[in-house]
């Protein structure tokens, strides 16, 4: 059966004090609207519109790139006004369409699912929720058989009507498109916000013999973003959601309330993460590494048993290969750590690639940028990077290579030989007890003044 969906993402989102789309603003590391996008496709909408103002080209560049078309609204004149923007573009497309706020990080496919599945049933269906603190929520109205009776917005609503506790999540779903932008054209604006108000399209729905029913779900699956407070809250709420997926999927967590996921965070089951570790976006982690105490990743991939941190930090483009060991204060970017290497303290290594079971000693650099273009540094396989080592790029270490401590390397070195690049040490016999004789002597000779 052939769906389509519609995403409201006109609205100016002024509740959020900021520049930004509202939809643009991120949870767990994905816009908003990624997320209501990915939802949607999941329940099988393949023909999704975005329906965006006319300012906002970052809006619709972002739902091009997710495999969405785009609408605009030209003015603000509601929900339901921005609804029927979408008409054009859905052109002769008469299937089933299910129309979504787009400030609803945490929407799942399976809520929509249901929305289309009733909607394909009755002829329109809402998706409802009873939220602990109904706030300013739209209060739905149901009669006898619990279906639709109207849904009122907070702003016109009576205490009386204030005090329903069910409310109005801003998912649609209808079972003919054709039909449902026809209902949507007869709205009137005649209510406190003197606006053209989707969730009023049932009541013109009814006078042509139409029910509306009504799906539940529960209060986090639609939370509507609407102000930074409630952006901090969807966060909290996904970051409990990946944090139970990923111990569902046999990751081991301390501490998982400080631990930091982002909407694509892959760990492999036997992951073992320590407390307070920041997952950004693009991360794998293979079976049994463990990620230690206050780590930062993102954009990296580590290997099966691997060990990193505490303290480390994977920017991106960092691949660490299996049974690597990165270590306290190690920052890896745009590098290959190959199999077995070590860099266990204090480290910085950047457009490198370090060669199995190398080891890099503490305060080892990868100096690969000389103001203007980055460069390569190659470690071979085996290498010994003696502590507090710069590493001049371009430059390549060859295999077996020994680089004294200290040394500050500029030229390219061979297979197995040793690299110092210090002055030589040298030593003065019985200097520092003469040099402590002549300085007691001074401090007495002033006292006695
Ligand atoms: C809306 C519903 C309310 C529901 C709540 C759920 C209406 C009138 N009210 O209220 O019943 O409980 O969502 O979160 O629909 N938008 C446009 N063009 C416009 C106005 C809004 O595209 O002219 C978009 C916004 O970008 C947003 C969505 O529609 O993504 C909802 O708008 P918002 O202002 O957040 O409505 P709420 O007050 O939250
Ligand atoms: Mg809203």
């Amino acid at each position: 059966m052939s769906r389509a969906g519609i995403i409201l993402a006109a609205g100016m989102g002024t509740r959020m004090k900021s520049a930004t789309p509202k939809v643009l603003h991120k949870v767990a590391g994905r816009e908003i609207l990624g997320h209501v996008i990915a939802a949607m496709q999941k329940a099988g909408i393949s023909r999704i519109v975005v329906v965006s103002a006319p300012g906002m080209d970052d809006v619709r560049a972002f739902a091009t790139a997710a495999g969405a078309d785009n609408a605009v609204q030209d003015r603000q004149l509601g929900t339901g006004h921005a609804a029927l923007c979408a008409k054009s573009a859905l052109g002769d497309f008469t299937g089933a369409v299910l129309v979504n706020n787009g400030d609803m990080p945490l929407a799942e496919a399976g809520m929509m699912t249901d929305s289309l599945a009733s909607a394909e049933k009755h002829g329109l269906s809402i998706v409802a929720f009873r939220p602990r603190d109904p706030a300013a929520y739209g209060r739905v109205i149901v009669d006898a058989d619990g279906m639709l009776e109207r849904i009122v917005e907070f702003k016109d609503a009576t205490p009386a009507q204030r005090a329903i506790d069910l409310c109005c999540a801003g998912t649609y779903s209808a079972a003919n498109a054709r039909g449902f932008f026809g209902w949507a054209a007869r709205l009137s604006n005649d209510n406190a916000q003197k606006e053209y108000y989707l969730p009023e399209v049932p009541l013109i729905a009814r006078a042509d013999g139409v029910r509306c029913s009504v799906t539940e779900t529960d209060e986090i699956t639609v939370m509507g973003v609407n102000s930074r407070a409630e952006l901090a809250d969807a966060e909290g709420q996904m970051q409990r959601r990946l944090r139970a997926l990923a111990l569902a999927n046999g990751v081991g967590m301390q501490a998982p309330e400080t631990v930091f996921l982002s909407y694509d965070t892959v760990l492999e089951a036997d992951v073992q993460v320590g407390p307070f570790v920041v997952f950004g976006p693009n991360v794998r982690v293979r079976n049994g590494a463990e990620i230690r105490a206050f780590s930062h990743l993102e954009g990296a991939e580590v290997g099966a048993r691997a060990l990193v941190g505490p303290y480390a930090r994977l920017r991106p483009e960092a691949v660490i290969e299996e049974d690597v060991h990165i270590g306290n204060f190690v920052e890896v970017k745009k590098a290959r750590i190959e199999k077995g290497a070590k860099a266990n303290h204090l480290t910085y290594i950047g457009d490198a690639r370090v060669g199995a079971g190398a080891n890099i000693g503490a305060g080892t650099i990868t100096c690969n940028y000389d103001g203007f273009d980055k460069h390569f540094t190659d470690i071979g396989a085996g290498a010994f990077i003696g502590s507090n080592s710069a590493l001049v790029a371009p430059v390549k270490v060859a295999d077996g290579v020994y680089v004294g401590a200290g040394s500050t390397i500029t030229k390219n070195v061979e297979k197995d030989a040793l690299a110092v690049e210090r002055a030589e040490q040298k030593q003065v016999s019985g200097w520092a007890e003469k040099f402590r004789t002549r300085k007691r002597a001074e401090k007495a000779a002033k006292a006695k003044k």
